[in-house]
């Protein structure tokens, strides 16, 4: 399950923007998630970026004539619109979008999408000014009433000199979109409250206690419920990651806001995944100012943090589910089983810190998974992406229990 996109066929239409450079950079994320990517150019895209990239990068013939004289071409518009799962325009320009609102097919890219029944994402990417004027708006409302999914571009500086609406997002943020786009909507109607990363429990106001916890599992179930249709919350202690899109985000940095945090929303949510690596102690005093070393050796008096899930396990509202995560470094099975019954969780997934592809920082992990009704699972290593959709699928298949 390393390929997010195995399987999957995928058109990556490219117009004519000057932010044409990043749709290579979709190709190869696509790519890189196990898609075929077919490309189809505008004659105005290639003065922007050369159609050998795009050749090069996805292994097809770019499509860029409709009258080429190949015989596999006569019913491409056809051919590559059926086989497709999905339809991507990165960027899309002003007339790309006019001419598909008006059903206008007079080029490869403009009748493919006509003869598209697969989901079609649009990127729009252009000055602001054009962005918008009315008929951009007018034919952008048209196309969302269509049924096409439309990716907001990002306000900031433009190529162009202006400042505002109109730059392609990120490619990162399309391919996230695209998963999202391709994704099973099991989890629509469902609300999930996720807490990820560390805590940080100052000592003074240049030193913390923590730990290298990356909120990378956190974020990948967040990221994965987000697709799969759920409305999202994710609790994060600092992290480097940035938020995912369309998940609303709370970030925190001790225990206590945490707490604070995850009471507030706990609530409203039907399922909670706390991934977080939550400090247990606290210094007992925050110094002021900067602690100065003395000739003596010193300790440090720390203080109980509340357990948040412990203390959720005892309002957990009935039809709730609550996922926790215990990593131990010996007797995993033992402590994952008391942590279960302890915080009355309906599964636990434990891992054991110290052995390479698992763990705080590493891409992957490998976790057992212990469930209410006593059953064990253990899991091969994954990436933490595959093991949040992993967890997801267990999770949609658990009765909540009190
Ligand atoms: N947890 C929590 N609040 C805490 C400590 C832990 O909510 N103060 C949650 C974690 O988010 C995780 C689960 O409890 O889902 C287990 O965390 P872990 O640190 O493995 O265990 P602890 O309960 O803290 O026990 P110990 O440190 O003794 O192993």
């Amino acid at each position: 399950m390393n390929d997010p996109l195995a399987a999957k066929t995928i058109v990556l239409g490219v117009t004519g923007g000057i932010a044409a450079y990043k749709s290579v950079e979709l190709l190869r994320l696509m790519r890189g998630a196990g898609a075929r990517v077919r490309v189809v150019m505008t004659r105005s895209a290639t003065r922007f970026v050369g159609p050998t990239t795009f050749e090069a990068l996805s292994g097809e013939p770019v499509w860029l004539d409709m009258f080429e004289s190949r015989p596999e071409a006569a019913m491409r518009h056809i051919d590559w619109a059926q086989q497709s799962d999905a339809v991507v325009v990165a960027p899309a320009t002003a007339n790309i979008l006019g001419k598909l609102a008006g059903g206008i097919a007079d080029d490869p890219l403009s009748t493919l999408l006509l003869a598209a029944t697969c989901p079609v994402m649009l990127c729009p990417a252009m000055n602001t000014h054009m962005f918008c004027h009315p008929s951009v708006a007018r034919n952008l409302a048209r196309l969302e009433a269509d049924g096409h999914c439309i990716l907001a571009p990002d306000s900031g500086d433009l190529a162009c000199g202006t400042v505002g609406a109109g730059r392609l997002p990120d490619p990162a943020v399309i391919f996230d979109r695209v998963l999202a786009l391709l994704a099973a909507k099991d989890y629509r109607g469902r609300r999930i409250l996720v807490t990820a990363g560390p805590t940080r429990e100052p000592l003074d106001p240049v030193r913390f206690l923590s730990n290298p916890s990356s909120g990378r599992m956190g974020f990948a179930v967040a990221r994965a419920a987000e697709h799969r249709g759920a409305a999202v919350t994710l609790v994060s202690g600092p992290s480097d990651l940035s938020d995912p899109v369309n998940v609303a985000t709370v970030r925190v940095t001790t225990a206590a806001e945490m707490a604070e945090a995850v009471w507030r929303l706990a609530a409203a949510a039907d399922i909670v995944v706390k991934t977080a690596a939550v400090s247990d102690y606290r210094p007992a005093v925050v110094a002021p100012q900067k602690i100065k070393k003395g000739a003596a050796d010193a300790t440090l008096a720390l203080v109980r943090n509340p357990d948040i899930l412990k203390e959720l396990g005892r309002r957990k509202n009935p039809g709730q589910i609550l996922v926790g995560f215990a990593a131990e470094t010996e007797n995993v099975d033992q402590y994952a089983a008391v942590k279960l019954k302890e915080k009355h969780l309906d599964l636990i997934v434990a891992n054991r810190i110290g052995i390479p592809g698992a763990g705080f920082e590493a891409e992957t992990n490998i976790v057992s998974l212990f469930y209410r009704d006593g059953r064990r699972e253990d899991l091969e290593s994954m990436p933490k992406g595959d093991l949040a959709h992993l967890l997801l699928d267990r999770i949609g298949g658990l009765s909540p229990g009190a």
